[in-house]
């Protein structure tokens, strides 16, 4: 029998998302909206594409959640994305009633599903979907680290001119302004980046690798991204459904490690079929670890107005 994926929204993203997930056949996928017939309509392309890719697996989109029931992953992708001139903590409370609601709906259906969070302000939302949910922190986790390596490693191998696939980085942190491209540990062809580019260009490569959300919005002008982050969302689940065990940076419930307690950040994790089976504590500098506690801090001041906006 085929896993079962839930993608809510059916935006830039999580049609994307589940497009790549149909594509690969492993999965039967069920797209939810609130918007009338946009997820039918879109499931129903996708799954008139199936004779021509060659996929035997269901998509079916739905305004209701009850086709969602006993889902394995549930991807939550539904919410406001940003515009030129905002932030992603800009969307936080008009996301923050839309994540909670659709959570509130999912749970009670698929009450063993892995909760994959994509909605920004992404770090906030995890926090949140994982106290509504009320599921162990190991199957509710967040979408932005692979995205914002994938950023680095891509303009990394631009610079020196080598396959994406020969650059090991991570970046860690928040998904915001303050997320943290680990320098000191990122190889190319296993040697250190310090040795290969100037720190002008390091500074430079980071500082664009963080601006990455933004830079997509400012050339779009009406949306953020969705290609690269729908690849990340595919790489999590398969991970997922397939007990790939992967080391991937995830945003996931700290108690501890990092020296962070009870906050949702992104780290490396080991992602199998329990979801979050480790979280990974790679040697940090002084000043990687200063960075990773302010950016942590970053992600606290958003659930403290979210605790206050509750209230
Ligand atoms: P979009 O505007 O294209 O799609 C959002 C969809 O959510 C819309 O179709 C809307 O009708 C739907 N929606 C709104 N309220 C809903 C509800 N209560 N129930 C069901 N569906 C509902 O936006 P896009 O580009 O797909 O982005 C979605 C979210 O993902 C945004 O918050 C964006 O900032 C975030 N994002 C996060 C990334 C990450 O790395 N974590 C990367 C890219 C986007
Ligand atoms: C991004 O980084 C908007 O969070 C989204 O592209």
């Amino acid at each position: 029998m085929r896993s079962k994926v839930t993608v809510v929204g059916a935006g830039n993203v999580g049609a994307t998302a589940a497009q790549r997930i149909f594509d690969k056949g492993y999965a039967d996928v069920v797209l939810v909206d609130i918007v009338e017939g946009l997820p039918q309509g879109k499931a129903l392309d996708m799954l008139e594409s199936g004779p021509v890719t060659g996929t035997d697996a269901k998509v079916t989109g739905t305004n209701s959640y009850d086709e969602t029931a006993d889902s394995d992953v549930v991807v939550i992708t539904s919410g406001i994305a940003r515009r030129p001139g905002m932030s992603r903590d800009d969307l936080l409370l008009t996301n923050m009633k839309i994540v909670s609601s659709v959570v509130e709906e999912v749970a009670n259906r698929s009450p063993n599903a892995h909760l994959l969070i994509v909605t920004n302000p992404l770090d906030a939302m995890a926090q949140r979907a994982f106290q509504v949910s009320g599921f162990p922190k190991n199957r509710v986790f967040g979408m932005a680290g692979i995205l914002d390596t994938a950023r680095f490693r891509t303009f990394l191998a631009e610079e020196l001119d080598v396959s994406v696939n020969s650059v090991e980085a991570y970046v860690l942190g928040g998904h915001g302004d303050s997320m943290v491209p680990v320098t000191g540990s990122t190889t190319v062809g296993g040697t250190p980046i310090g040795k290969l580019l100037s720190q002008d260009r390091v500074d430079a490569i980071v500082k664009r690798t963080q601006d990455g959300g933004a830079e997509i919005v400012n050339l779009l002008k009406t949306g953020s991204a969705y290609y690269a982050p729908s690849a990340a969302i595919a790489q999590m689940v398969e991970a997922i459904l397939f007990d790939k065990k992967e080391i991937l940076p995830c945003t996931a419930l700290l108690e501890g490690e990092y020296g962070l307690n009870g906050l949702y950040v992104g780290v490396p994790v080991k992602l199998g079929a329990n979801g979050i089976e480790e979280i990974i504590e790679v040697d940090l500098t002084d000043d990687e670890t200063a960075a990773l506690k302010s950016s942590a801090d970053a992600v606290q001041e958003l659930i403290d107005v979210m605790a206050n906006a509750a209230d």
